[in-house]
């Protein structure tokens, strides 16, 4: 399509299956010139799917479980000797929550299984970020994102133990941006995206209803995952380089709906 990401080098976590936000990201960070390291949990790389946009992307595979520091270091050591250098951009979009799949309610959930939940959709992203910073991983002007939800700024009940985890995982993104800023000018933001038919967004209960809904809350309609993988590219072109410390909403104007009349329409 274009090359606005010509010469740069990034690491794309969380592309499960073609219809995850990760696996789209990856394919228009490449179309724009961007050469990727792709990274998912051994379980996730076990089902293979991600071998065939490895070969697409013509990127390396790299093996990390998100919430171990020594997958993380390996994984940007090993990007880096596959680059020849450090990396301008990395994507975090990992999420699950033990106590949604396990079906347990907000009223009575298992805290290790909490614990493990934010481990895995929170702590991951600091984790990934102190590993970088520590082998001082990303270039100057570097641009990190992670992938959120508007259920950390407002209460969307069947979402759960997620609220509290996109909460985190966005405070994670204004602390570290401070540190990354004034050392490195790197800058670190968060997408908060619309529903999306994926893996993960499929196990919310409810889904298919609440997707409907934002759908006619949304003056532009929810916004699907190539749309976000087009907002992805633009943070990680020059283009953004004075945009850090934010949540950016990328969901076809939901965030700032009150009230719209197609609902009552029926
Ligand atoms: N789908 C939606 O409605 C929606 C909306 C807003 C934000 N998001 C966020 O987007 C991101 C991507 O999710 P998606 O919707 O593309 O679903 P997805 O299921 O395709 O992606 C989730 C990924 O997390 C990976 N993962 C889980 N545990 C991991 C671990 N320990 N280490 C490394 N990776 C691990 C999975 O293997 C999978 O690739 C998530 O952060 C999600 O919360 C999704």
């Amino acid at each position: 399509m274009g090359n606005i990401l010509a010469g740069k080098k990034g690491i794309i976590s969380g592309a499960l299956d073609s219809q995850s936000i990760a696996w789209k990201v990856a394919e228009r960070c490449v179309e724009e010139g961007a050469q990727i390291v792709l990274t998912n949990a051994p379980v996730a790389m076990r089902m293979g799917e991600i071998n065939g946009l490895a070969e697409k992307c013509n990127a390396p595979v790299i093996g990390a479980d998100a919430t171990s520091l020594e997958d993380l270091e390996n994984l940007f050591q090993k990007s880096m000797e596959h680059f020849g250098g450090k990396v301008d951009f990395v994507l975090h979009s990992i999420g699950m929550s033990v106590n949604v799949r396990k079906g347990k309610s907000y009223t009575d959930l298992n805290y290790e299984w909490m614990q493990k939940t934010f481990d895995v959709s929170a702590i991951s992203f600091h984790k990934m970020m102190q590993t970088m910073w520590k082998l001082d991983a990303i270039n100057d002007w570097g641009s990190i994102v992670g992938l959120t939800y508007i259920a950390a700024q407002r209460v969307f009940p069947d979402y759960s133990e997620m609220a509290e985890s996109k909460a985190l995982l966005e405070s994670f993104a204004r602390s570290f941006g401070y540190h990354y800023g004034t050392r490195n000018h790197v800058r670190v933001n968060t997408v908060s995206q619309s529903p999306t038919m994926t893996t993960a967004g499929k196990g919310v209960k409810g889904f298919m209803d609440f997707f409907g809904y934002a759908e006619k809350m949304s003056p532009l309609g929810n916004a699907p995952a190539d749309a976000c993988a087009d907002y992805c590219v633009m943070l990680f072109s020059d283009l953004t380089r004075y945009v850090t410390m934010q949540n950016l909403y990328h969901d076809g104007g939901f965030s700032n709906m009150g009230m719209s009349p197609s609902l009552l329409e029926g």
